[in-house]
């Protein structure tokens, strides 16, 4: 044996069963649902300047008045900095805590501050909800798509997701019903029903005002939670806001918020308001996490909100994204060849897409990459491995040009594609099933 041997061989046994990794048999069992993004090491070159991206899901963050903020850190420190740079509460700054109630008055949420926990961005809502509910091999309900984020800690405490249809309208009262009927049929525990309710993330539909009630009525009745995810919710192209699930149930809703949307995603604060009974464990979870949430950035956002006008800012954002989604929908209008359809967000940052029949968008990726141009194929965003004739699309973060670029490249693509298949038949790849973890990139 020498050194110039590949490892696994110099390991022994099974060659390949350690694939390089001299650990794999010290991980915890649960780890077996941790699987990295396979379009991950294709993001490397996605994000060369020459590939249009329409894959990530970074806030355009150009807009937020730099030099205000910079200022604003210098008083924050000189004024504040032996509390913003020691610990704090797990529960959150109490300041911050109560500005968050008002920014969830805008969607008609009349939480209390002590029943909202301060987190390290709505992911990690996500991560303690999921473990605070659910052992392995408990359901959690979810539209199919989902957020990749999500899928990924049901994964990682081995939950097993259940995806319920959306149409343009979103989540589908009857499909939900009968998800929970099938589901229990097999005698398995439903634990909560995740959803994005606003200008959803992969699929940029928003659930009906009329579907809301019924969505909660048949949660409640069911005995099942409701878990809404709602970053996006201020970010509506007309400045429209929907009534929040958690406004019309309060005792079995838990709410996620953030300010990554709205602000800016690297300060990392988001939150959950949770019922009151929940409250108490959320905070544990917190501290065992993490001890306490940053008190530095938690600072920082409490003092924007109290002096910026940070309804301008994201009634500023909300035009640069308009602007982003008329040019991304007019060039699919324009190039996609007939037969791909997608749906028409009015807020948010993605347009999701089907293409025709025997066109594998996982497989096609490398070919677009190759073209110059990078989106997220759908398989990521199901836990089943459906999804491979969908993509989504961002719009977020490319200038209006870029995007009307990308989206022609990627008809190029479409088409040889289209033509590949007339010509030999479907392109498929093997059904990847199981979430991926996103990178921070393709969220
Ligand atoms: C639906 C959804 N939930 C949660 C998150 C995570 O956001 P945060 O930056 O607050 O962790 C994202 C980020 O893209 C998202 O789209």
């Amino acid at each position: 044996m020498t050194d110039s041997q590949p490892l696994e061989h110099r390991q022994g046994s099974e060659p390949g069963r350690h694939n390089l990794d001299p650990h794999i048999d010290r991980y915890a069992a649960r780890t077996a649902g941790m699987t990295a993004s396979e379009i991950r090491a294709l993001f490397a070159v996605a994000s060369r300047p020459e590939v249009v991206s329409l894959a990530g899901g970074m806030p355009n963050l150009a807009a937020l008045p730099l030099e205000s903020l910079s200022g604003q850190m210098a008083e924050l420190i000189a004024e504040e900095g032996l509390v913003a740079l020691q610990y704090g509460s797990a529960h959150g700054v109490p300041a911050l805590r109560e500005q968050i109630c008002e920014v969830m008055a805008m969607e008609g949420i009349s939480g209390h501050p002590d029943d909202i926990v301060v987190t390290v961005g709505s992911q990690m809502g996500l991560d303690m909800v999921t473990r605070l509910f659910c052992d392995p091999g408990d359901v959690v309900l979810a539209e199919g798509p989902s957020y990749v984020g999500a899928l990924g800690s049901f994964a990682a405490y081995e939950a097993q997701v259940v995806h319920v249809e959306m149409d343009d309208d979103g989540l589908v009262p009857d499909t939900l019903r009968a998800a929970i009927d099938a589901t229990r049929r097999e005698g398995k525990r439903i634990k909560f029903l995740y959803t994005i309710p606003n200008f959803h993330n992969p699929a940029g539909v928003t659930l009906a005002v009329e579907r809301r009630a019924e969505i909660l009525e048949i949660c409640a009745s069911n005995d099942i939670l409701v878990v809404e995810d709602n970053p996006y919710g201020l970010l509506g192209f007309d400045g429209q806001t929907y009534p929040a699930l958690r406004s019309m149930d309060p005792d079995n809703v838990v709410y996620l918020g953030s300010f990554s949307k709205t602000f800016a995603s690297g300060l990392r604060v988001g939150w959950v308001l949770a019922p009151h009974a929940v409250r108490e464990k959320l905070v544990l979870a917190a501290e065992s996490a993490t001890l306490c949430p940053p008190t530095l950035n938690q600072l920082v956002v409490s003092r924007y909100l109290s002096t910026h006008d940070w309804k301008g800012q994201i009634k500023t954002f909300r035009e640069n994204y308009r602007e982003r989604r008329d040019a991304m929908l007019s060039s699919l209008e324009q190039h996609l060849p007939a037969g791909c359809t997608w749906t028409q967000p009015d807020g948010g940052f993605y347009v999701w897409v089907t293409v025709p029949e025997g066109v594998d968008t996982k497989a096609m990726l490398p070919r677009a990459v190759t073209a110059r141009v990078a989106y997220a194929s759908g398989t990521g965003f199901y836990a089943d491995g459906f999804g491979s004739r969908q993509m989504r699309l961002s719009y977020c973060y490319p200038t209006p040009e870029r995007i009307r670029e990308g989206v022609r490249r990627l008809a190029g693509v479409l088409e040889s594609e289209m033509e590949l298949v007339r010509t030999f038949g479907s392109v498929t790849t093997r059904a990847v099933s199981g979430p991926q973890f996103p990178g921070p990139d393709t969220a």
